[in-house]
């Protein structure tokens, strides 16, 4: 395994729009397990491969040992969101834009098909944090970062704050 660098905003690469995995063999398997590695050093709950600079349409979420969470791990390929209801607002983080915390509105509930890394079909609908996380990861996917669903001025805000961080 191995640690993979992380592209931070405001990086190009963290707009593009990833595209379908084909392949479900041991290069998957290599990638998810990386990505996983360098989620826990990172001490994330969730990442997607366009934050690795892979442009695959595959995310990792843990929500292992975080207080008042269903213990899940979970590994999607290929995700389309095929319900949503309801309303919630979290205060989210990336950890493509460190030091920054903002809460984004999000369905509180969502219901999410996806393969597995040996390619079989799963489904499962969430809420809570694990229904947010699937949201906020499933936006990676399209180049969409949690701060474009700010309002305006807070955007602008956020911009000049990790400019700021970066220097
Ligand atoms: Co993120």
């Amino acid at each position: 395994m191995a640690l993979l660098p992380l592209l931070e905003y405001p990086d190009k690469r963290l707009r593009r729009k990833a595209l379908a995995v084909t392949e479900f063999g041991a290069e998957l398997h290599q990638l998810l397990d990386d990505m996983a590695e360098t989620m826990k050093s990172a001490n994330g709950i969730g990442l997607a491969a366009t934050q690795v600079d892979r442009l695959l349409r595959v995310f990792i979420i843990d929500l292992t040992g975080i207080e008042g969470c269903d213990p899940i791990r979970l590994e999607a390929i290929n995700p389309q969101i095929t319900g949503h209801s309801g309303s919630t607002a979290f205060e989210e983080g990336c950890l493509s834009i460190p030091g920054i915390n903002e809460s984004i509105p999000r369905s509180s509930s969502v219901t999410v098909s996806f393969l597995d890394r040996f390619g079989k079909e799963q489904s499962l609908t969430a809420e809570g944090l694990l229904a947010v996380a699937l949201q906020h990861e499933y936006d990676h996917l399209d180049g969409v970062l949690f701060v474009d669903r700010l309002p305006p001025l807070k955007k602008q805000w956020v911009k000049l704050k990790a400019k700021r961080i970066t220097l």
